[in-house]
């Protein structure tokens, strides 16, 4: 099985009520950990590359461990651009190899926004290569916004069938209240996602695949080894995996997750390093981040996403 684009993966993701895992990559552990979790349960992958991952391991060496990671599963593997800012780098990575690229023009103006995410569209689509688009502001706690703001920086439904149709996008990444990171609600908040939006966009778009960044749901079973083994995350909250499900059987055909696989990452370290504090070869501490990465993902396809024997 080649790498692929998300084309197919998401009709039938839409049909079948279920969501592909869109997991973002940094090293060797992590697509070694998340590939190994897919064979295991049969489930088609997303794998996404930030501009930071490709400034921290470099461009040429994601591309290689993916293509290594395929060629050891067999899976249906789409290797995908998160948060494109520009035309340059979605081109850059287009050129690379990439089979699907995001860009993310929600924050410039709606026009802008059309200008330049048609752009690439265009670039993209000459190449065979699948575009994620982005309508709407993702907050964080920390933006601390009042609740007229909040409403505004939400997805506006009444701009998505112009945003698809002028932009010839293939998918729409949209703002129900995730956001990117491991706090995402304040202590004693109660979490909540703007379901209503999301069905009224889908009404707009029926068969339209739509996608949620910020969805990790910062295990607190994760954070709790974290804080035991020297780390301090008190106020760690993140998306309940109820309202995940639940967005997975609506129109929801991409759920981004990095923070959960830091958490994993970090907590099978500090555990590790805290039991064996004399230990200094890191495939020692390296091989239990790689397993808790293994087993957050499974769970997350199996229990979560339902895209297990889905390949
Ligand atoms: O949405 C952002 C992703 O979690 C990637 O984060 O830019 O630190 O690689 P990064
Ligand atoms: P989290 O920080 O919730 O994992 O979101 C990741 C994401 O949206 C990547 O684009
Ligand atoms: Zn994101």
């Amino acid at each position: 099985m080649p790498i692929v684009t998300s084309k197919e993966m998401f009709k039938k993701a839409y049909d079948g009520g279920y969501a592909i895992g869109a997991f973002n990559v940094n090293n060797m552990e992590i697509i070694q950990g998340i590939t190994e979790a897919a064979k295991e349960v049969g489930a088609p992958l997303i794998l996404q590359v930030s501009a930071g991952a490709r400034k921290y391991a470099k461009h040429v060496y994601l591309m290689k461990l993916i293509e290594a990671a395929e060629a050891d599963t067999g899976l249906p593997i789409c290797v995908h651009l998160d948060h494109g800012e520009d035309f340059e780098v979605c081109k850059s990575c287009i050129d690379g190899g990439f089979t699907s690229v995001m860009i993310d023009g929600s924050k410039h103006a709606f026009l802008e926004n059309i200008r330049l995410t048609r752009q690439v569209v265009e670039y993209a689509h000459d190449r065979g290569v699948v575009v994620e688009g982005e309508l709407g502001k993702l907050a964080g706690i920390e933006d601390d916004v009042n609740v007229s703001d909040e409403d505004s920086s939400f997805t506006q439904p009444d701009e998505v069938e112009e945003f698809v149709t002028k932009t010839g996008v293939d998918s729409l990444a949209i703002a129900i209240g995730t956001s990117h990171g491991a706090y995402k609600f304040k202590p004693g908040q109660k979490p909540r996602l703007r379901f209503d939006i999301l069905e009224e966009i889908q009404r707009r778009l029926p068969g339209f695949p739509i996608v949620l960044h910020g969805a990790s749901s910062v295990i607190p079973e994760l954070v709790e080894i974290i804080n035991h083994n020297g780390g301090a995350m008190p106020d760690a909250i993140g998306i309940p995996e109820e309202m995940l499900r639940q967005a997975a059987k609506m129109a929801v055909c991409k759920i981004n997750i990095d923070s959960d696989l830091r958490l994993a990452m970090t907590a099978g370290i500090r555990q590790y390093l805290a039991k064996n504090p004399a230990e200094f070869d890191p495939r020692k501490y390296l091989t239990p981040a790689r397993d808790n990465i293994r087993a957050l993902v499974k769970n997350k396809i199996v229990n979560v996403l339902g895209s297990d024997g889905k390949a």
